[in-house]
């Protein structure tokens, strides 16, 4: 068999054929786990050239029966933007963005959810659920609707961003508000899930979920001519994408297709921070933050899922955590969008803040070549942008009062 799923604590291991989110002998997270030597014999980089780049580009990689129907919206393939200007303002020679913002629903969710979605079909489920802070939600929606399958979203009653309400309302969910935070909507979605209800759960504990995500690495590998950057930075909340974003680069090392590995930096809202504050203090366990508060509700959450698969990814890949304030993020979104022509989501945004927090402590150096990953499109959350940023004024419709307004002398 090409792969399992293995735990990350005992080690204990499980069929592809069983339907497990945790561990059943010690509640910790499952990963996908693969035999290296098979993969090797199946992996034709030049079968990977021919494909479109996109996240079926490198399937051989991917935790699905061959004969399996693939629920595809047209996920992955998003740009990397060599980003000059702004690279320029900030002191750096070499930075990019990877937009997952170019995603079908506007996020990286989308990457998984493919995955997810389509394992989902391959083991007969009839029924997915998500708890959500909007992005997977929306996902998870619509890849529901492209499979015929019923869906189920929980989301915390207030703070969502409007945009992906929307979206998770228009492609037909059942959405239901739950009275209290994300992490209580999560821990309502898990017991639902393991309650006989035939509900499959596609949040990020998912490990399905987690391997369409970690393609995110083979296409920037592929993207930067074969080669791994020094440093990517990832905007993090439950912890899921960082951890995937890695195995995709551990995977192409174990195939041996690059000798370098980068360095892992996980963002997160200093109001929000339990894992870069766990980092921060060198503790092995995080302390979770029982009213998380930040401006980017993506990443608004208190007790990440995965928080201990990422705390490992950055200390293996000598990485770190960092936290950025609100009113840093606001202005890096501003940033991207004045320089860059990127317009992303205030959590998206916390990647570039914490480049610039991190280029003015010297932990990134203008030499090294630095990816920031932008999880989400901007126009997800309109609100934001009303609240801070500077407002049309209105003039009459006539020549002398526009040239007024715009300062121009004729
Ligand atoms: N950026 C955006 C735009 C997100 O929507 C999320 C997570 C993250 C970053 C963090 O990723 O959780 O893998 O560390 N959004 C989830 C959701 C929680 O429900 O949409 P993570």
């Amino acid at each position: 068999m090409k792969y399992h799923l293995e735990c990350i604590g005992c080690e204990a291991q499980y069929p592809p054929t069983e339907i497990v989110y945790v561990c059943k002998r010690c509640g910790d997270l499952l990963d996908v786990r693969y035999d290296y030597d098979i993969l090797r014999e199946s992996v034709d980089t030049s079968l990977w050239k021919a494909r479109p780049i996109s996240v079926w580009r490198y399937e051989e990689l991917l935790p699905l029966d061959k004969a399996s129907v693939k629920v595809s919206l047209g996920e992955g393939g998003t740009s990397l933007h060599r980003s000059v200007r702004l690279a320029e303002s900030l002191g750096l020679k070499r930075l990019h963005v990877k937009n997952e913002g170019e995603n079908p629903t506007g996020s990286f969710k989308d990457r998984g959810m493919t995955v997810g979605v389509s394992k989902a079909v391959e083991i007969g489920a009839k029924k997915v659920v998500c708890a959500s802070t909007g992005n997977t939600s929306a996902s998870l929606a619509a890849y529901a609707a492209k499979a015929g399958l019923e869906c189920i979203v929980l989301i915390p009653s207030q703070k969502i961003a409007l945009g992906k309400l929307a979206q998770a309302v228009v492609y037909g969910a059942n959405v239901l508000q739950i009275e209290g935070s994300f992490d209580d909507a999560l821990r309502a979605a898990m017991e639902l899930a393991q309650s006989k209800t035939g509900l499959y759960l596609l949040n990020s504990i998912n490990p399905y979920r987690l391997e369409g995500q970690k393609t995110l690495a083979y296409e920037v590998w592929d993207q930067l001519g074969g080669r791994a950057p020094d440093k990517i930075l990832v905007p993090v909340g439950n912890a899921g994408n960082i951890s995937a974003i890695w195995k995709g680069f551990q995977d192409l090392n174990q195939l041996g297709l690059i000798s370098n590995l980068p360095r892992m930096i996980g963002i997160q809202a200093e109001g929000a921070s339990p894992i870069a504050e766990a980092f921060r203090r060198g503790l092995s366990k995080i302390k979770p933050v029982p009213n998380p508060e930040t401006v980017a509700t993506a990443i608004r959450i208190g007790s990440p899922a995965s928080w201990k698969k990422a705390l490992r990814v950055v200390r293996d890949s000598k990485g770190l955590m960092e936290t950025v304030a609100d009113a840093e993020i606001l202005e890096a979104q501003k940033l991207l969008a004045r320089l860059e022509g990127i317009f992303v989501e205030p959590a998206s945004a916390s990647s570039i803040a914490g480049l610039k927090k991190l280029v003015e402590v010297g932990a990134v150096s203008c030499e090294e070549e630095v990816i920031c990953v932008t999880t989400g499109h901007g126009l997800k959350d309109p609100e934001v942008v009303e609240r801070f940023c500077e407002k049309p004024i209105t003039v009459e419709a006539d020549q002398n009062s526009i040239k007024r307004a715009l300062s121009l002398n004729s």
